[in-house]
């Protein structure tokens, strides 16, 4: 089977590190690529072929994970010539899925949950076919959802929405815990309930967040814009909160 790769960067460089079988070759091209992605390409040693195009042509599985940015781009420019199965990995909305879906016949929807470098990588899938991907739980975890497109990206979009809410709730209530001098038996009380190193996560999230609220408030935005048929009075106060941070 050959796994055909549109990217080598962090993504895509993890999965060829993870999936090792003698049964798979894995491509790629360092086609109109950066130096740092064909320094990246090189040393790994996985197979080079001369363009896009190819690796397209002669993958069974056509993985792109590129960019949000460029992600409608490249499914217009490969998906054509790709014969067995598309799966797109980058981060992108449920609309940008469907625009993907309407150049590729076989899309399977994929969201890598965390980072794709952490211990325990695992990637929701959806599409027609998206059983056809299991086979990779030898290797990483791979949870099939449905087989409707769409699906992995509204899933990773509202897992989005609730951490970024209960974080604007979190850094509301650490700063009421500040003004009664309270901070210490804040983190203690919670953690009896939500676990011992509910302090240590908390405070990376809220560093994070302070260090990224205008970002933060663009993601909590285009959740709005996408799930704009629903009630989203949470997401809507933590996006005030946000903007006020
Ligand atoms: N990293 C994660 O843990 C993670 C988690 C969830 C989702 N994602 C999503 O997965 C995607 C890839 O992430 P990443 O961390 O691997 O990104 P990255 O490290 O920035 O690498 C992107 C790779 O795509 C290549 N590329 C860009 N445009 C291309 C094009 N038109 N044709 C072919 N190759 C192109 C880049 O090459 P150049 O160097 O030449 O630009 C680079 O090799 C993103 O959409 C991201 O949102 C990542």
């Amino acid at each position: 089977m050959i796994i055909g790769l549109i990217g080598f960067g962090k993504v895509c460089q993890n999965l060829f590190k993870l999936i090792r079988s003698e049964d798979i070759q894995f491509v790629t091209s360092a086609e109109k690529r950066s130096r740092y992605t064909i320094d990246a390409i090189a040393k790994s040693g996985i197979d080079i072929f001369p363009t896009f195009k190819d690796v397209a042509i002669r993958a069974d599985i056509l993985v792109s994970a590129t960019s949000p940015s460029k992600s409608v781009e490249v499914a217009k420019q490969y998906g054509k010539y790709s014969n067995g199965i598309y799966l797109d990995l980058n981060n992108i909305s449920p609309q940008t899925t469907f625009e993907i879906d309407n150049h590729v016949s076989n899309l399977i929807d994929g969201s890598i949950i965390g980072k794709i470098d952490s211990k325990n990588p695992t990637i929701y899938i959806s599409g027609k076919n998206a059983d056809e991907l299991l086979f990779l739980n030898e290797f990483i975890n791979v949870k099939v959802l449905s087989d409707r497109i769409g699906d992995a990206s509204i899933l990773k979009l509202l897992r989005s929405s609730y951490t970024k809410t209960l974080t604007a709730l979190l850094i509301e209530s650490y700063q009421i815990a500040q003004n009664y001098e309270l901070e210490n038996e804040f983190f203690e009380v919670i953690s009896l309930t939500e676990g011992d190193d509910f302090k240590e996560r908390s405070i990376s999230r809220i560093e994070n967040t302070l260090k990224s609220s205008k970002r933060k408030s663009e993601e909590l935005n285009e959740i709005i814009d996408c799930f704009d048929k629903n009630d989203l009075i949470m997401v809507r106060a933590a996006l005030e909160k946000f903007s006020q941070l």
